[in-house]
């Protein structure tokens, strides 16, 4: 196996395994062509640490760890690309009005992220396609890594407080400390941080 940066040429596989990992989530469910806009938005962004797990030689995605070196500047990009993104949300909305809220939400944290400098990398997701290979971990060392290269202290990251202990201990086991928690609607989600100087 080897790890390497995503190229744009790898956007539609690591979109499968995003579909697969994270099924039930705001970005799967608002369909194909919105997480495509996000994941192009990710791989022009210049502060973009995006790294993927494959076989080498093959262009088959194991997993994929994808953050950004200044989060609201990332924010800020993917906010200017809404008009061009409002046909998926009109498509997103008619196939699933309940998202309704999310959607509203979603764009004010957005905006309010824009806002926000923070001084740390955000892991924003990772994913493999088969869980308990040691992927995972391989792929956080390797973010890490690249990261630490870039001159980064710090490292956050949020992820579901409920029903999710298995990842949880997977960031717990891996020198990250519970910071905060925060509710988003219905879920409770715990930012994790770690340090990485
Ligand atoms: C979280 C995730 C990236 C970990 O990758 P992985 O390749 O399964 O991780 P590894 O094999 O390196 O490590 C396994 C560890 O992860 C934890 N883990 C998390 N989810 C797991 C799962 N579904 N199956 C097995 N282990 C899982 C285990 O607790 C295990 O801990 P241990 O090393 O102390 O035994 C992966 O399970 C995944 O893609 N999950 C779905 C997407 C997701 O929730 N991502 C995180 C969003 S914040």
């Amino acid at each position: 196996m080897e790890i390497r940066d995503i190229r744009t040429s790898d956007l539609e596989a690591v979109i499968e395994v995003h579909k697969i990992a994270f099924a039930k989530f705001f970005l799967t469910r608002m369909g194909t062509r919105f997480l495509r806009a996000y994941y192009q938005t990710a791989l022009e962004f210049d502060g973009r640490i995006a790294l993927m797990a494959a076989e080498p030689g093959t262009a088959r995605v194991l997993g994929f760890a994808i953050g950004f070196l200044e989060p609201q500047k990332f924010y800020e990009a993917f906010a200017r690309r809404r008009k061009q993104m409002l046909p998926a949300i009109v498509l997103a909305v008619l196939r699933d009005p309940g998202l309704v809220p999310q959607i509203l939400r979603n764009m004010r944290r957005v905006e309010a992220q824009a806002q926000q400098p923070i001084d740390a990398v955000e892991l924003s997701s990772i994913a493999v396609g088969s869980s308990g290979d040691g992927i995972g971990g391989l792929l956080l060392e390797a973010f890490i890594k690249a990261a630490r290269a870039q001159g980064a202290l710090r490292l956050t990251l949020t992820t579901d407080a409920e029903g999710n202990d298995a990842v949880r201990r997977f960031y717990e086991t891996r020198g990250f400390t519970l910071d905060a928690t925060e509710m988003r609607g219905a879920r409770t989600l715990c930012h994790y941080v770690r340090a990485i100087g």
